[in-house]
């Protein structure tokens, strides 16, 4: 069946991916509000804990309209940069509700979040000294790195011994040095073991590193746990999804335990990327071109790996759904095809050797779970304009929520040498 899952989720609402196509262009965007929604409050109601809170974490997905409906749905926010900072105030996000996780910043990126009352969590001893040489006496949190990591790929493993984040619980004297010499307040500490596990046992398992680490700091008023909640991209194979509940619970347990001993006050945080917004999200594209070469079928698209990022970078894997051109009817046959996008390099793959009806020109191609780390890696490779994003609202209806490139876009930041600079 390879519209299962649009169809068992409404998820075009009123119109046909066709209709939205022909309106709005190719590739495109559609994220759908009810599944938005529901992951929101999948994830603020995951861990029953009276004192917990659930940082969405931007990166994934920074749409202004998406933010919004995040933020009406009571998560606060993590930004790694200050393009993130801008972005989520822009979508009424207040200073209070935003850590800012740095990573290898200037003192003025730092000094940025800072003015504007946001807390900043560093991430080496030498980021820490900065902090204290350009804001003394000011409150700040440090990223922890637990020793160990886990995550989908090698290159989103971002705890244990190869990796760049956090600071290791051997350099805790160190941190309580510069604590003093800059008598700075330490108000939180932060973890993120990588992303996308679909057991919990890991989690937990840093949960309760973390907690020990906890211990050595006095006063603190928060501890994140991190993300990383995984979302099955295999639902065509019958992949489940992340069982919550029980997970939640024995976090809870855990958590509960800890703050009657040490710390009733303490606020508990996660933050989420992935799971919040993949699922609301399906890339369109189209086929423009069939071709055999040396025994491989290649159907080619407009998918390039300017407009998804994720199966070049990742080896990652997308169910794809396949919407017939208008008047045609899906074969209940099907082919071995290499879905390929318009990118001028070989490794701009979407989808290789997947058994999928025939293709032919004109079809429309659905990249399922595509709202995380979907249009926020795009980018201008090729000089090809980044798609639109729409939304389907609650009611069916749809809405454009952010307007395709144009091609005076790809000049935008030339306007100052296109005018001559005179001496
Ligand atoms: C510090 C931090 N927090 C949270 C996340 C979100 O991860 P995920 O989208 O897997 O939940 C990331 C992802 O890279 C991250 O680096």
């Amino acid at each position: 069946m390879h519209t299962y899952f649009s169809e068992k989720t409404d998820f075009y609402g009123s119109s046909s991916p066709h209709e939205l196509v022909s309106r709005y262009g190719s590739p495109l965007y559609v994220y759908n509000e009810n599944i938005l929604r529901r992951r929101c409050r999948d994830m603020t109601g995951f861990i029953p804990y009276p004192n917990y809170k659930v940082n969405y974490s931007v990166k994934a997905n920074a749409n202004l309209e998406l933010l919004k409906i995040i933020r009406e749905e009571g998560l606060n926010a993590d930004a790694m940069s200050p393009g993130e900072i801008f972005v989520l105030l822009a979508a009424g996000f207040k200073p209070k509700q935003i850590l800012y996780i740095s990573n290898n910043v200037s003192a003025e990126e730092m000094m940025y979040a800072v003015n504007l009352g946001i807390t900043v969590s560093v991430d080496s001893l030498s980021q820490l000294e900065t902090f204290g040489e350009h804001n003394p006496g000011g409150d700040v949190a440090v990223r922890i790195n637990p020793g160990f990591g886990i995550g989908h790929h090698d290159k989103v493993v971002t705890g244990g011994s190869k990796t760049k984040f956090g600071i290791n619980d051997d350099c805790i004297d160190e941190v309580k040095a510069l604590i003093k010499k800059y008598r700075l307040n330490l108000v939180g500490i932060n973890q993120h073991i990588g992303s996308l596990f679909m057991n919990g046992e890991p989690y937990i398992q840093s949960v309760q590193t973390i907690l020990d680490i906890a211990r050595q700091f006095e006063g603190l008023r928060f501890i994140d746990l991190g993300g990383g909640f995984g979302i099955p991209y295999q639902k065509q194979d019958g992949e489940k999804p992340l069982e919550l509940k029980l997970f939640g619970e024995q976090v809870a347990d855990i958590l509960s335990a800890w703050a009657r001993r040490y710390n009733p006050d303490i606020e508990f945080m996660s933050e989420p990327g992935r799971y919040v917004v993949a699922e609301c999200g399906i890339l369109l594209g189209m086929v423009h071109a069939k071709k055999e070469n040396s025994g491989v079928l290649y159907a080619g698209t407009d998918l390039g790996f300017n407009v998804l990022a994720r199966p070049v970078m990742y080896d990652a894997w997308h169910d794809i759904e396949v919407y017939p051109k208008h008047g045609s009817i899906v074969s209940s046959s099907k082919e071995k095809v290499t879905v390929v996008g318009n990118i001028c390099e070989s490794g701009d793959v979407v989808a290789r050797d997947r058994e999928l009806p025939p293709l032919s020109i004109g079809d429309i191609l659905g990249v399922m779970d595509a709202g995380a780390y979907g249009y926020s890696m795009s980018s201008n490779y090729n000089n090809r304009l980044k798609p639109a994003e729409i939304l389907i609202r609650a009611d069916g209806m749809h809405q454009l929520i952010r307007r395709r490139d144009s091609l005076e876009d790809l000049l935008r930041n030339f306007n100052d040498y296109i005018a001559p600079v005179l001496p």
